[in-house]
């Protein structure tokens, strides 16, 4: 059986910490799954490291969909959260059916949002319908433009008080976690002993109550944008050009197959 959103509240009163990483694909979701993460992310990130785009605003439901349905295929004992995508939730009705479609057609079992304020209406709408969801504040990537770049945010005190009033407004909402993405150590920690529900930091620090990154980053593909953040646990695409490399000298000199 999956975890739940229960579960993943429990391990942050037990002081254990959460796991996630992204997955987009049936054989990853599936090492994922068996090597014990908490949550895979079937996250927009999608975008920019399998499908070639510059930026994540170009993913569509249709892409999201497409994703999560392969990764629930594979996943037995993860939580399933799926990224809605840039202009899936500008209203609550779109909210409200592209969320639904997440959960019954692809197998997701929460969505994550990004933003606070701007979809209050959004986010208390589909928690109210069931729909377990993630927030996620801070470097919010769908919007990257318009908060000056892919920077680190609420370094001064005013956005740092916005950040943290972002985060008690999710708490307030009911969401079941949130992401602090690109925030300054200091404030992840405040917001993680503010709030009860469960942080998930990416660049925020060790001190949030989980961690996630992006698999490709940590597996070492080398990406479009390469955050300072990121550890690289194994550097896969130079592992795979050589194995390709290798065939491919096979198969010209006669040596494969045998
Ligand atoms: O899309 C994604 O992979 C994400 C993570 C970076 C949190 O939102």
């Amino acid at each position: 059986m999956r975890l739940t959103i229960k579960d993943i509240q429990i391990k942050k009163n037990r002081g254990q910490k959460i796991t996630v990483l992204t997955a987009y694909d049936y054989p990853m979701a599936k090492m994922l799954d068996e090597s014990g993460m908490d949550i895979i992310l079937v996250g927009d990130s999608l975008g920019m490291v399998v499908l070639g785009y510059d930026s994540t605003v170009p993913v569509t439901m249709r892409d999201m969909l497409h994703h999560t349905k392969a990764v629930s295929r594979a996943v037995k004992k993860s939580l399933v959260v799926t990224d809605l995508p840039f202009g899936s939730y500008d209203t609550v009705e779109r909210a409200l059916r592209n969320a639904k479609r997440c959960l019954k057609e692809a197998g997701a079992d929460a969505v994550k949002l990004e933003g606070a304020f701007q979809i209050q209406d959004q986010l208390s709408a589909l928690i109210q319908a069931g729909i377990p969801v993630m927030g996620h504040i801070g470097l919010t990537p769908q919007t990257a433009s318009s908060l000056g770049g892919h920077k680190v945010q609420g370094k001064d005190a005013e956005s740092a008080k916005k950040i943290l009033e972002e985060a008690k407004l999710l708490e307030k909402l009911g969401v079941f976690s949130v992401v602090l993405e690109c925030i300054p150590r200091d404030l992840a920690a405040q917001i993680t002993q503010t709030i009860k529900c469960p942080t998930i930091g990416i660049g925020a620090g060790p001190d949030t109550n989980g961690q996630v990154l992006v698999l490709h980053d940590m597996l070492g593909f080398e990406g479009k944008v390469s955050p300072k953040f990121v550890k690289k646990y194994v550097s896969l695409e130079q592992e795979i050009k050589k194995a390709v490399s290798a065939y491919r000298d096979e198969v010209l000199s006669g040596k494969f197959p045998l």
